[in-house]
């Protein structure tokens, strides 16, 4: 690759990791006051995959970065910045989590920090990436997107325990020179006005472990529902016809559009919006839940392993979380095609 040409982001590469354990609705029957037909109708989630108990965030993003870094034709020593994007850390706050996958992965004196956009992570990460590669700092990004969100799931809350999932995903970005390969567009927001939508209360400075968090399960996510899920459709609907718009391509031309995996009912509310058809929207949902920043890299992990995703073709990301933060992504698959 030339330095003296322009340097352009472009993604290599994709892994994943879906543990063993499955919950399935049939299981949600026999904890909460809750039906399979009701989820089903109101989320599109039939399942979920949970993490063992001795199974942690760090170790989910390394079987998936480990994945990304061989199908991008790499190795550890290549790698020259590792980030992490999750809300379920292995340590709240130290050590980082992509400190511990980098340890791990046996990358070492090499830049590595977390952050937490939430759902919206994984694309976040791609913001940062292009960011790096482009000026020319880093070479070869591993973004990761890991959750182990069980761990602050309470299984006794109805309205949260049914949605969420365990996983993780990642991605080489790597530095190239053809244009072709290059990432078009990258949009990243947030709106704080909205904090109060989605909320793990403890531990923080504002709810520092004590008894009275533990009495008051603070430790647990806590979502307004029906307003989140108003705001999502409106909000991912918005961000996605003007990244298209701006960058002058309609929406029947995107072959692969990947939403956030929350809810069936937003992505298809959004899918309609665009006038998308069925074959072009990525559905994952019904079998992992809400895996929060896990959800697109995933879901891309997907649709590259079925043989669905192939070298050059265009990707639209669009997802919305916790914040509230939202982001979407216009790039092609740079990567090798699965060999099937
Ligand atoms: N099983 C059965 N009934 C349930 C239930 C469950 N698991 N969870 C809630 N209900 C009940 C409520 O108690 C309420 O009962 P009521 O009418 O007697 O008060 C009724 O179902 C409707 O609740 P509501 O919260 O208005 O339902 P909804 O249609 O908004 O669906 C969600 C709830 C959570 C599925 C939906 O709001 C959603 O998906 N929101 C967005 C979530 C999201 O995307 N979060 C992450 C963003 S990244």
């Amino acid at each position: 690759m030339s330095t003296t040409q322009p340097v352009y982001a472009s993604f290599k590469s994709i892994g994943a990791y879906v543990p063993e354990k499955i919950l399935s609705n049939e299981d949600l029957e026999k904890m909460v006051d809750t039906s399979d037909e009701w989820i089903t109708k109101r989320t599109g989630i039939k399942e979920r995959h949970l993490a063992a108990d001795d199974e942690y965030t760090s170790d989910m993003g390394v079987k998936a970065a480990k994945l990304a870094i061989e199908r991008a034709g790499l190795t550890s020593e290549d790698i020259d910045l590792v980030i992490c994007a999750t809300v379920t850390p292995d340590y709240f706050n130290m050590p980082s989590t992509a400190c511990i996958i980098s340890e791990k992965l046996g990358i070492r004196n090499v830049q590595a920090f977390d952050f937490a956009a939430a759902c919206s992570g994984f694309v976040y990460g791609l913001s940062v990436a292009k960011a790096f590669i482009e000026s020319g700092m880093k070479k070869n990004v591993l973004v990761i997107g890991a959750e182990k969100f069980s761990s602050i799931v309470d299984y006794t809350d109805r309205s949260t325990c049914i949605l969420f999932g365990d996983g993780a995903g990642a991605a080489v970005i790597s530095a190239t020179n053809n244009k072709k390969e290059a990432f078009i567009d990258v949009h990243a927001s947030a709106d704080g006005a909205y904090a109060d939508f989605l909320v793990t209360p403890a531990p923080g400075t504002v709810n520092p472990v004590s008894q009275k968090v533990l009495d008051e399960g603070l430790q647990y996510v806590q979502m307004k529902g029906n307003e989140t899920f108003k705001l999502a459709v409106k909000t991912l609907t918005k961000d996605v016809k003007e990244i298209l718009k701006k960058n002058d391509i309609p929406s029947e031309e995107i072959p692969h559009f990947i939403p956030h995996q929350a809810n069936y009912r937003i992505i298809k509310a959004v899918g309609d919006a665009l006038k998308m058809q069925e074959e072009q929207v990525v559905v994952t949902v019904h079998k992992y839940g809400n895996t929060s920043a896990a959800s697109i890299p995933m879901a891309i992990n997907d649709i590259w392993e079925s043989g669905r995703l192939k070298q050059g073709e265009l990707m639209l990301l669009d997802t919305f979380g916790g914040g509230l933060t939202w982001a979407s992504a216009l790039l092609p698959f740079a990567g090798e095609s699965a060999q099937r």
